[in-house]
């Protein structure tokens, strides 16, 4: 049998934005589905998603370095928020947290991926994942409202067992639903 790659030339890129909800752990078959798709998988982690999923498993699927901080000269002169968004043609946040879902409803910029999401020029493709009692708050729910008013595309959250260990919504949707809606917004199959 030959060995294959995945095409790199003129590769979409796309970048996915890791938040700290245990959900991160699906997001690392999340960034090897769009590698093995033809995209240019740029990721960003919050400090809190790397408290569940190591930056080298990121970096090692999407074959680039992993951002993790705002503050890092020596790899990023511009400013990864900059660098990360140009030409980007899609931005998906998996999992979005209630705390990233809150900073975007509110323009704010206090860390690297609310910072990203303000810069980025292109649609953004957001998967949800919290506790059902997080995702049914009137606060949340606000902000998700609010969110869809500002153009951002959702993916689930889908019913579920959730790490809180009650079934309700608030689980992330699988990465193959993901990677699907993700890959159909930038027209690739
Ligand atoms: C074990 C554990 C699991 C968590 N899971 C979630 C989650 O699924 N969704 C969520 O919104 N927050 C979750 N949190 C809380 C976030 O980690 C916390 O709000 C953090 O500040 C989010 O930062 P970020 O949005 O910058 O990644 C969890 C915290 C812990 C300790």
């Amino acid at each position: 049998m030959t060995a294959t790659s995945a095409p790199t030339s003129s590769a979409a890129r796309v970048i996915l934005a890791v938040g700290g909800g245990i959900a991160a752990y699906k997001s690392a078959a999340l960034c090897s589905r769009l590698a093995q798709a033809g995209c240019e998988v740029r990721v960003a982690m919050s400090k809190a998603a790397t408290e569940f999923v190591g930056p080298a498993t990121f970096a090692a699927l999407s074959g680039h370095p992993v951002a993790t901080d705002s503050f890092a000269p020596d790899r990023w002169p511009l400013g990864p928020h900059i660098e990360l968004a140009d030409g980007a043609r899609l931005m998906i946040v998996a999992p979005a947290t209630a705390q990233l879902i809150g900073q975007f409803a509110h323009g704010l910029a206090g860390d690297l991926i609310a910072t990203l999401y303000l810069q980025a020029e292109c649609p953004v493709l957001l998967a949800p994942a919290m506790s059902g009692v997080m995702w049914e708050k009137a606060a949340v729910r606000r902000n998700i409202d609010r969110l869809r008013d500002d153009g951002c595309q959702f993916v689930g959250p889908d019913q579920g067992w959730l790490s809180c260990r009650r079934s309700g919504a608030g689980r992330m949707s699988e990465p193959e639903q993901i990677a699907a809606q993700a890959l159909a917004m930038i027209h690739v199959d």
